[in-house]
């Protein structure tokens, strides 16, 4: 349910949602989408940021549906036990329905730049494992080339100066995101000034530095579905050809 404040008139009265109201509207959609593809009982996957918590708060509708979920960070599986859902290890599962989760950037390849909320290591893990990853974004994540956001790393503390060194070998600017561990007990470097036209490579050449745990690029699993939240309505993409 979309709420009223956040939507406003232009000068010839259309009507406009904010960027929550376009993430509420997107992840309303998203549980719809689960409720109706998906018959039997619901296995799924749980990201993490704004637009994965408006997604889990979606979800106490179809509480009586969900078997189990498995969340990509402490902070999700916080929320969904505080709401009652039932949240478990991914050791205790061996295959999850659907995994949902936002983005920073999304392409046309449905290629993603994830980690501002610096969980993507665990959201890469949750989505290898499920049978179907579909993206929730508001538009301003909808992108042509990757790199405008900066490209989140997960780096073992040790390695933090050396990995910086070998980031700015390939072309970045990595400027260590001071104060923030991950789940992991890990630190972040955002790498800026990336114009990202070959996200495969990239992703591959980042994580072959070592003391990289991983980076927030999503080329080799991107995901399969988009659900592009726009003033228009929730659009569904999938990857072009
Ligand atoms: C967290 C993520 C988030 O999915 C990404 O940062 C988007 O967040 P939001 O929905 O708050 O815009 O990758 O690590």
């Amino acid at each position: 349910m979309l709420s009223d404040y956040t939507a406003h008139s232009n000068c010839r009265g259309v009507r406009i949602l904010d960027q929550q109201a376009l993430k509420e509207q997107v992840a309303a959609a998203a549980v719809e989408h689960v409720a109706n593809i998906y018959s039997n009982k619901l296995v799924l996957g749980i990201g993490t940021g704004s637009t994965a918590e408006c997604f889990i708060r979606g979800l106490v509708g179809l509480r009586g549906r969900i078997e189990t979920t498995v969340a990509s960070s402490e902070r999700s599986a916080v929320l969904l036990a505080e709401l009652n859902i039932p949240v478990t290890d991914l050791n205790s599962v061996s295959e999850l329905d659907a995994y949902i989760d936002g983005a920073d950037e999304a392409n046309e390849s449905l290629a993603l730049i994830k980690g501002g909320g610096a969980a993507h290591t665990r959201e890469k893990i949750v989505a290898a494992v499920a049978k179907q990853f579909i993206c929730i974004a508001d538009e301003s994540k909808w992108v042509e080339t990757l790199g405008s956001f900066p490209l989140p790393v997960e780096v073992i503390p040790m390695a933090r100066s050396y990995v910086a060194r070998e980031l700015v070998k390939l072309g970045g600017q990595p400027v260590w995101r001071e104060g923030v561990v991950t789940d992991n007990g890990n630190i972040i470097l955002d790498v800026h000034g990336l114009r990202i036209t070959d996200p495969c490579k990239i992703e591959t050449n980042i994580n072959q530095l070592t003391g990289v745990v991983s980076n927030g690029l999503f080329a080799h699993r991107p995901a399969d579905l988009l659900l592009l939240g726009t003033n228009s309505g929730v659009e569904e993409r999938v990857a072009s050809a």
